[in-house]
């Protein structure tokens, strides 16, 4: 695991920034692996300034969400789908038939989830971006006695609905569960690339670099994998 520490969220959302952009530019039809949350807009408002400024071409680019609550509509403001359309996909030249994000209003959510890992699992992630929750969590893997390895339906924690509860109206406005791509969903990808900025996520970095492994920190489980890098500010890395 590789450490980069930035002064701040903006060279952090830069660095980032940086390294997707030569994803796309050294293989122009490569499958990015994206995350929501506060922590990546910077890093995607730095995607749409090089696509506007001619330097990226995202018309052959696929792309995955993590994750989605559930349930919610595609329309809800809070949905991960309008998240990431009004921050990144609707500034490039992304196709919309390349755009992947669990469906938050299947009726079905196991039948989604077992057609999403299908779906991605057959096309492989080249570059997968995280951030990580303040309870280690990434996409919605959240702690607990046992992980799940593939894209599964799971609940919230109580902490995670209060952290996430600042972009609702109220906790209440919270959905308690959500899909999520699953631990080995994630390890899948070929690259990993993790985002933490802010004291808040200083003791998830601690128990992410101490390179022991447990399921009590589901990002603890990224040390298995041999090419992850993890950009974080200095907030975060000396809390
Ligand atoms: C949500 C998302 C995660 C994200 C986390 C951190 O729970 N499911 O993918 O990493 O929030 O969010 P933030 O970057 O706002 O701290």
């Amino acid at each position: 695991m590789r450490l980069q520490v930035f002064e701040n969220y903006e060279e952090v959302s830069k660095a980032a920034a940086k390294i997707v952009a030569s994803q796309i530019i050294v293989k122009p039809d490569c499958v990015l692996g994206l995350a929501t949350g506060s922590t990546p807009v910077g890093m995607y408002r730095e995607l749409c300034r090089m696509y506007r400024d001619g330097l990226l071409d995202f018309s052959a680019v696929t792309t995955f969400n993590l994750d989605e609550y559930y349930p919610i509509d595609r329309d809800n403001a809070q949905s991960y789908h309008t998240f990431m359309w009004e921050n990144l996909f609707s500034h490039i030249n992304v196709r919309k038939d390349a755009v992947h994000i669990p469906d938050g209003s299947a009726l079905d959510a196991q039948t989604e989830c077992d057609s999403y890992e299908r779906v991605v699992t057959e096309k492989g992630v080249d570059l997968q971006i995280l951030g990580i929750g303040q309870n280690g969590h990434i996409g919605f893997n959240e702690p607990d006695e046992s992980l799940e390895v593939k894209t599964h339906v799971t609940a919230l924690t109580d902490n995670t609905v209060h952290a996430n509860s600042r972009f609702f109206e109220s906790e209440e406005a919270v959905p308690k569960k959500a899909l999520t791509m699953g631990i080995g969903t994630i390890l899948a990808a070929k690259k990993i690339v993790l985002l933490a900025c802010g004291k808040n996520k200083h003791d998830a970095i601690v128990g992410l670099l101490n390179g022991r492994v447990t399921t009590a920190l589901p990002a603890s489980f990224l040390n298995l994998h041999n090419d992850v890098i993890v950009i974080c500010d200095k907030e975060a890395y000396e809390g």
